[in-house]
């Protein structure tokens, strides 16, 4: 009985191991192409607003060059990146959740939600950092926005 139960559980420690592995590495290229493109939205974004809360110096072309690169990205057509079967459900490597599958018309709306104000931040970036500002609230609301809805909490 003592040797059957700790058999049991190495096993729960090594599953738990394999586990983590998983989450912080995902095998599907599909997956990695989409949390690629949301890394590049948040490093952008990151620069952006650490202009907009003072803890960067304002700086009008690296803020116009932040504000390019989230409209290019805005435009990766993602269709192909969000196979079904990628949800967090059936794969735990993705915080994805099955509800995109569902609203995919809903999704979309948020995807171009972004996409508008990816294109007013561009028009405001290099004006001032009053401008600025006034563009990182609608903008940052688009990525909350969707994330609520969409994504899982961090494990
Ligand atoms: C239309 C929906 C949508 C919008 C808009 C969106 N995201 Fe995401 N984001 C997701 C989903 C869904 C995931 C989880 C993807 C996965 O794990 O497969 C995610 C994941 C992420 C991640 C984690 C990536 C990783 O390496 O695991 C970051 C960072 C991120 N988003 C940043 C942003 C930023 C910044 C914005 C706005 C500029 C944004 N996202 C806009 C849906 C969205």
């Amino acid at each position: 009985m003592m040797k059957k139960s700790s058999i049991f559980a190495a096993g729960l420690l090594s599953l738990a191991v394999v586990g983590t592995a998983i989450a912080q590495d995902s095998e599907n290229p599909a997956v990695k192409a989409r949390t690629s493109i949301m890394q590049l939205y948040a490093f952008n974004l990151g620069t952006l607003g650490a202009m907009a809360k003072g803890e960067a110096e304002y700086d009008a072309e690296a803020a116009t060059r932040a504000a390019n690169n989230i409209v290019v990205v805005s435009q990766i057509d993602q269709s192909a990146m969000w196979p079904a079967g990628s949800d967090n459900v059936s794969d735990p490597s993705t915080r994805a959740l099955p509800a995109i599958w569902e609203n995919f018309a809903d999704v979309g709306a948020k995807g171009q939600a972004l996409a508008d104000a990816a294109v007013a931040m561009q028009a405001a970036a290099g004006q001032d950092v009053e401008a600025l500002k006034g563009a990182m609230g609608q903008l940052g609301g688009t990525c909350s926005a969707c994330h609520k809805a969409y994504r899982a909490p961090e494990n």
